[in-house]
């Protein structure tokens, strides 16, 4: 819990937003990819065709915040800004991006929760171009960290079929696909994610056991005889009665005995811990319809309700854990 004791922690507290509203103002700008070299405020605002006196109070803004340096009223990239904020790097965050698109939604969490609506339904929300594509990079750097993890905590034995449900950009299937090259390894996205998950998985090799499958998961049959199903980080885009649909139609996919693996941002009985998941609630209620952290008891409600046993919890350590049933 935060130590919250002073007033002064209640006006810090406040103000907590500024910082990163103003380094993703800077990222939305670009300006990262375009001081590799000291340049001044004014040469800068007429590349980018805004006023100088507007972006060089953002600059000085950015320096203090150890983004730029300053020297001769020029600004430069530090070396960490020019290594992963710079779009021309190689090590570009491009998953930076999503936290400025959602940060949109957030601004308007008072309204969301007044009105009990997710914030692209307020008639005052602002619609966000080119979304996709920011989002799926996010998620690789996420999975990609958990993906060694979330793996040695699944067991693969006599595993022959696996699905990867909502896959995003296949990193925890790469993670089966490199271990287990006898299983093949299915993973299902959207035809408009699928293509970057391809890009994704082309970069880190030339699998011969990986397949796609393209469609919403709500709506297409998911195909038959998996071993296993992982939904990782899925069901929290979803209310029950989706979760219950999607639980089912798993359970029709699955063999006999067939293991359904859900990785998610759990939360305690009280839904006060831990943080990181606490905060992902609110996530969800800006940018889903029906979408919610869940707890261990209701996974478990759920996969009783769509004929799973409850096998195991355990925590990643990484702020997610992962829930087993088995089709009975
Ligand atoms: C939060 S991401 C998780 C990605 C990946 N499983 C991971 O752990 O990194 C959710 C994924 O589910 C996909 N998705 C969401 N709704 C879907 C639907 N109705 N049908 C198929 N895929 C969907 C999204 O495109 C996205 O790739």
């Amino acid at each position: 819990m935060a130590d919250i004791k002073l007033k002064e922690d209640l006006m810090g507290l406040a103000r907590k937003w500024q910082e990163s509203r103003v380094f993703l103002a800077a990222c939305e700008l670009d300006v990262f990819s375009r001081l590799n070299d000291f340049k001044s405020s004014k040469a800068l605002a007429n590349e980018l065709g805004v006023k100088e006196r507007y972006l060089d109070r953002l600059l000085n803004t950015l320096v203090v915040l150890g983004l730029l340096e300053k020297k001769d009223g020029m600004f430069k990239n530090t070396e960490v800004s020019g290594r992963y904020l710079d779009k021309n790097s190689t090590e570009y965050l491009l998953g930076l991006m999503h936290q400025a698109h959602v940060f949109y939604g957030w601004a308007l969490l008072t309204d969301v929760i007044k009105r009990g609506v997710s914030a692209k339904n307020l008639p005052f929300g602002k619609p966000i171009e080119n979304w996709v594509e920011p989002f799926i990079t996010a998620m690789q750097q996420y999975a990609s960290e958990r993906a060694p993890k979330l793996i040695d905590l699944i067991d693969f034995s006599g595993c022959k079929k696996f699905l990867d449900l909502g896959g995003g950009s296949g990193a925890n299937s790469v993670e089966v696909a490199k271990r287990f090259p006898e299983a093949e390894v299915f993973i299902f996205d959207l035809p408009e994610v699928i293509p970057i998950t391809k890009k994704f998985v082309s970069k880190t090799g030339d699998f011969k056991n990986i397949h796609y499958l393209e469609g919403d998961y709500l709506k297409r049959d998911l195909g038959g005889s998996y071993d296993i199903i992982l939904l990782s980080n899925i069901i929290h885009a979803h209310g029950k009665d989706e979760v219950e649909r999607i639980f089912s139609a798993c359970n029709k996919a699955l063999k006999k005995k067939g293991k359904i693996v859900v990785h998610e941002f759990l939360v305690d009985g009280e839904r006060i811990s831990p943080p990181w998941s606490v905060f992902f609630s609110i996530n969800m209620l800006v940018h889903t319809e029906n979408g919610d952290t869940y707890t261990e008891n209701e996974i478990k409600e759920l996969f009783e309700k769509t004929g799973f046993s409850f096998i195991s919890n355990t925590p990643t350590g990484l702020n997610s854990d992962v829930v087993i049933g088995e089709k009975l």
